[in-house]
């Protein structure tokens, strides 16, 4: 049962699984035709490609509900080792006048995030990466206690000192960047630190500061990738053994995937992500042929909005951009019907990719579990919301027993 599962015997097995099936969820299905695990699992490559719309798009919302392709994956395994509990206490909800400037979404995360902060007594709260102090507000006035937040833009800052001062919280805004030195020097055991999606490194260091000051955290991680170091090194000691005996090494493409989620944006929004993705790889077949090379060649992203009004005007761009003459008589049609069918095959591929997302962000999270373990901590790794909330909704907690 995964709720009798310690941290250890979890990571481990996902360890296991992930490292057994890196063949399969590594390589992106985008960049290769065929994808190069197509020949050695023939049947599971058909299952994928017979799926019809709306099986894709059940999967993509939840890969392990129903799947069809549980003959040929570890659905079951895996389902079972990314359930984690709901960490308590509930949501709460906040008076009307404290979500001032928070939009909706973020206020609805802080309302679940916060009561789950739990303050012992006497200890000093600070939020760590704070932007404008939003989450430290409602912290100082629900704990009734003065919340330092640590930010390093002096603009954000500013604005967070302004809206404190507004709504009486009683919020210190300090300019600090939490990867200097001195950072250090804000920690110790009787601190507890709240961080509600602070990215990679700057998550990591708390753990690391938390770990050697003794401090407590209630931290919701996010943006693994965002990382100085392109090779992962895991965290923890026993991270670091299982991934060395089972021969897991991730990458920070590999990172990116523990974080990437069909998220539901607006329909017009998804509408242009997909002609994005289909003229990419129309031009993709345009390259292969005109260069006689049969390989994936990088374009450039375009930011929203700046995508040109035809597939021509987007292969001319991006020719132009690889440094590529375009011959006359280019058959744009026959290439733009090849990419919209290679776009809804790479959809259907990537289903393998989402089954073990999840479970890369788990032992993500695992890994800084233990880390804090290891120093002596007693910690524990949950849920702090409903997915759709957010996706990035894991909650790590933990403190430091008192000595004695
Ligand atoms: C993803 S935002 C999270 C903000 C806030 N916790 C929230 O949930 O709305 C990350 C914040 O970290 C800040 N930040 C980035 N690098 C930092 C650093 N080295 N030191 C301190 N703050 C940093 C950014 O300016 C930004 O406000």
């Amino acid at each position: 049962m995964p709720d009798s599962l310690s941290p250890d015997q979890r990571l481990h097995r996902l360890t296991e699984r992930l490292a057994e099936w890196q063949p399969l969820w590594r390589p992106l299905p985008f960049q290769h035709a065929p994808v190069p695990w197509a020949e050695a699992h023939p049947r599971l490559h058909a299952a994928l490609l017979a799926l019809d719309d709306a099986a894709l798009s059940r999967l993509q919302a939840d890969p392990f509900d129903a799947s069809p392709l549980a003959p040929w994956l570890p659905v079951e395994a895996l389902a079972e080792l990314v359930a984690l509990p709901r960490l308590s206490p509930d949501a709460v909800s906040l008076p009307e006048p404290w979500r001032q400037h928070v939009g909706g979404r973020k206020w609805q995360q802080i309302e679940a995030f916060l009561p789950k902060v739990r303050l012992a007594p006497g200890e000093t709260l600070i939020e760590w990466c704070a932007g404008k102090g939003h989450l430290a507000r409602s912290l100082a006035r629900w704990h009734g206690v003065e919340v330092t937040a640590l930010e390093w833009q002096p603009a954000l800052c500013e604005q967070g000192r302004e809206l404190a001062a507004r709504q009486g919280a009683a919020v210190r805004m300090a300019v600090q960047d939490v990867m200097d030195e001195d950072a250090a020097g804000w920690l110790s055991p009787r601190t507890h630190v709240a961080a509600l999606h602070a990215c990679g490194d700057l998550h990591v260091r708390l753990l690391e500061l938390a770990a050697a000051a003794g401090s407590a955290v209630t931290l919701a991680p996010c943006c693994y990738q965002r990382t100085a170091e392109p090779v992962y090194r895991p965290l923890s000691r026993q991270g670091r053994a299982l991934a060395a005996s089972h021969g897991l090494t991730l990458s920070r493409d590999d990172l990116s995937l523990a974080v990437q989620e069909t998220v539901t944006a607006p329909r017009h929004v998804q509408r242009s992500r997909e002609r994005a993705g289909a003229w990419r790889l129309g031009f993709d077949r345009l390259q292969r042929e005109l260069r006689g090379v049969d390989e994936y060649l990088p374009v450039p992203s375009l930011a929203y909005g700046r995508m040109p009004a035809t597939f021509e005007g987007f292969c001319r761009w991006a020719a132009a951009r690889k440094g590529m003459a375009l011959p006359p008589g280019v058959e744009w049609a026959r290439l733009e019907a090849a990419g919209w069918r290679r776009h809804a095959e790479v959809a259907r591929l990537e289903l393998v990719r989402h089954l073990f997302r999840r479970p890369l962000e788990v032992w993500l999270a695992l890994d800084r579990l233990c880390l804090l373990m290891e120093a002596g901590f007693s910690a524990e790794l949950g849920t702090f919301c409903d997915r759709e909330l957010t996706p990035r909704n894991l909650l790590l907690r933990a403190r430091r027993p008192a000595a004695g």
